[in-house]
């Protein structure tokens, strides 16, 4: 998969793609990403990107024109992102559909915003969430990052992510390791039985307690 990131501030994205599994999946070649300065394609001679709104108002508002020109220069076939708090909001299920694209491109925005006509150039707009940030660079590192994990190869193995919260609208069952016993906060029982069975039927029972107990939206789905 390749991932283009058009922001105004590559320094902020650098370096999630320099360590722990981004930076494996940069060298095992199961991803190629590049950002690009959007910068680069103002159309004016002071190279700005931005400017007062139309109407009235504080700030400053990103221009079509750079974003539009940055986006005609990708030639390969790429889903466009437009990463917005007025976009839907991504989920694991997002996650699990954008995995699918052969080149993903997060556009990032910053100041008040974009001027509405950059929508008309994208394929869809998404949220982190409902609140705001000051950019899109979070937004879109939070996005890659949950994406990538689900290219094959990525994590060790599928059973990785697929007990993950979420991955099928369940939240994950409680994990523990060594110590056994800390303090006399024991680890359960079934967990050092060895009986392979009752240990996935107790797992898979937590999991419904837990998401009945923290999100039963999850489950009214
Ligand atoms: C200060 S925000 C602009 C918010 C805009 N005035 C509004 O209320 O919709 C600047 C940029 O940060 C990014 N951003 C902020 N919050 C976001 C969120 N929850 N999800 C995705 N991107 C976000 C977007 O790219 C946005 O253009």
């Amino acid at each position: 998969m390749k991932i283009t990131i058009l922001s105004l501030f590559p320094e902020m994205i650098n370096p999630i793609f320099n360590a722990s599994i981004l930076k494996r999946a940069l060298e095992k070649e199961l991803i190629e990403f590049e950002i690009i300065n959007f910068r680069d394609f103002s159309t004016n001679k002071h190279k700005t990107v931005d400017d007062t709104p139309y109407g009235g108002g504080s700030g400053m508002v990103l221009s079509v024109e750079p974003i539009y020109f940055a986006l005609e220069s990708i030639n390969t076939k790429s889903h466009k992102i437009l990463l917005t708090p007025q976009g839907s909001t991504f989920n694991q299920k997002k996650a699990k559909d954008l995995v699918e694209f052969d080149h993903l491109v997060f556009i990032c925005g910053h100041y008040e915003g974009f001027d509405e006509r950059v929508r008309e150039f994208v394929d869809e707009e998404l949220s982190l969430g409902d609140f705001v940030m000051t950019g899109g660079e979070i937004a879109a590192i939070a996005m890659v990052d949950a994406i990538v994990r689900l290219i094959p190869g990525v994590l060790g193995s599928k059973e990785s992510y697929e007990n993950d919260s979420f991955f099928n609208d369940y939240l994950d069952f409680p994990q523990y390791t060594k110590p056994r016993d800390f303090m006399g906060h024991k680890v359960p029982d079934v967990l050092v039985s060895g009986d392979h069975e009752k240990i996935a039927k107790w797992r898979k029972e937590m999991q419904e307690k837990k998401t009945l107990e923290r999100r039963p939206d999850l489950l009214k789905k």
